[in-house]
């Protein structure tokens, strides 16, 4: 990854003159709360000190040139006419937001774009929030358009939603715009009013990527909200005034499951639970309560596993030598699932034998490498450097 300087030169070779700013916006890891985001439930994500930054021109024509030095591709398209790339799929984030931006009727000018990001693609760290959150506040920025967080958030979820195709719900993007330094948010994402909570300095957030990546995570995300939708409209019957998952607690939920075909049911009920647990967790890591903490992050896995059945075989051999190994309150997959990461809680003194124990207890079960980040509790989006 470029520094700013780097970024700065890069930038001036590519399009012949210097860039005005460069923003960076971060990935983040969900710590418990998974699936709940498009249910109008809670989530409680970090933003992680790992982030995609962009060196950004405004242009006085209606053309935006885009550059990507971690795919080494180009791109560029005219405001008038945005439509989908095929043949660079990263570009179309890109692309959404300046949608997006027009399509909220605020003024926009070209642009001249190059981006760098140390975010792991495909390994459940929204690396492509990160991308579309910078977009957004770099156009943002060029063309002094006066947007709160909250809304920079919403801006880069639609561009997701309507431009990609992913109907995601608002967590990643809105840790991208919002997240605090040494915090978790509580994050309803009904409403979106939100709570910072420390992270307690004696418990560091460990990721491992398990290398698995799901081509279907797509069509299988989509599929999942789409039960949660059925199960919603099968309570009804019964429940009339619920308008989310977030509106059935799990006794009522047992009460009516004859109402829901068996999958259905499993699936409303990983997210009814985790709901709870996430308030839960909330509690305990206000109350540095670490090891209540640990456990709840542990039931989450095996709801995410058993019923809303989004885990791989990788994913849970993971969680598995995580606790197993000294110092480790508790492990999960984190993100939407289907390969990518977990997420483990870990005592500050044991960390660094975790790290190598976790990816050398993966190699020898699965023969796989995996790959560990340490992750801090970072902000969002900001403003790096102007020139
Ligand atoms: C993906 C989505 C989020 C959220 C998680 C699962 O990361 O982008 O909105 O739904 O999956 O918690």
């Amino acid at each position: 990854m470029l520094d700013v300087h780097q970024l700065h030169d890069a930038f001036a070779a590519r399009f012949g003159a210097p860039p005005q700013l460069v923003v960076r916006a971060p990935g983040r890891v969900n710590l418990i709360g998974e699936h709940t985001d498009y249910n109008e439930g809670f989530v409680l994500p970090i933003a992680i000190d790992r982030a995609t930054f962009i060196a950004a021109r405004a242009r006085l024509d209606r053309t935006v040139r885009v550059y990507s030095v971690q795919f080494s591709a180009d791109d560029a398209f005219s405001l008038d006419q945005i439509e989908r790339n095929p043949h660079q799929p990263w570009s179309n984030y890109v692309r959404g937001v300046a949608k997006g931006i027009l399509a909220r009727d605020l003024p926009l000018a070209g642009a001249d774009l190059l981006i760098d990001s140390e975010v792991p693609p495909g390994a459940g760290l929204s690396s492509s929030a990160a991308l579309e959150v910078a977009v957004a506040y770099a156009l943002q920025l060029l063309n002094r358009l006066d947007l709160l967080g909250e809304e920079l958030a919403l801006l880069a979820q639609g561009a997701e939603q309507s431009f990609v195709g992913m109907q995601c719900g608002i967590m990643d993007q809105f840790m991208a715009a919002l997240g605090r330094a040494g915090h978790a948010l509580l994050l309803d994402c009904r409403d979106l009013s939100y709570r910072p909570i420390p992270v307690s300095p004696q418990a560091r957030v460990v990721v491992c990527d398990s290398g698995v990546r799901h081509s279907l995570v797509g069509s299988e995300y989509n599929e999942r909200r789409a039960a949660c939708e059925e199960a919603v409209r099968l309570l009804r019957a019964r429940l009339p005034r619920i308008a989310a998952l977030r509106d059935v607690a799990p006794a009522q939920l047992e009460a009516n499951a004859d109402l829901l075909p068996l999958v259905i049911l499993r699936r409303a009920r990983h997210v009814v639970t985790e709901i709870e647990r996430t308030l839960a967790a909330a509690a305990a890591l206000e109350h540095g309560d670490l090891p209540r903490f640990g456990a709840l992050m542990d039931a989450s896995h095996a709801s995410l596993r058993d019923d809303y059945q989004v885990s791989t075989p990788e994913l849970d051999t993971l969680v598995e030598i995580a606790r197993s190994l000294p110092g480790c309150y508790g492990s999960r997959l984190t993100g939407g699932g289907f390969g990518g990461s977990t997420v483990s809680l870990v005592a500050e003194g044991s960390v660094e034998r975790f790290a190598a124990d976790l990816v050398a207890g993966y190699h020898k079960r699965l023969g796989r490498e995996a790959h560990v980040l340490i992750c801090t509790p970072s902000e969002g989006a900001r403003l790096v450097a102007t020139f």
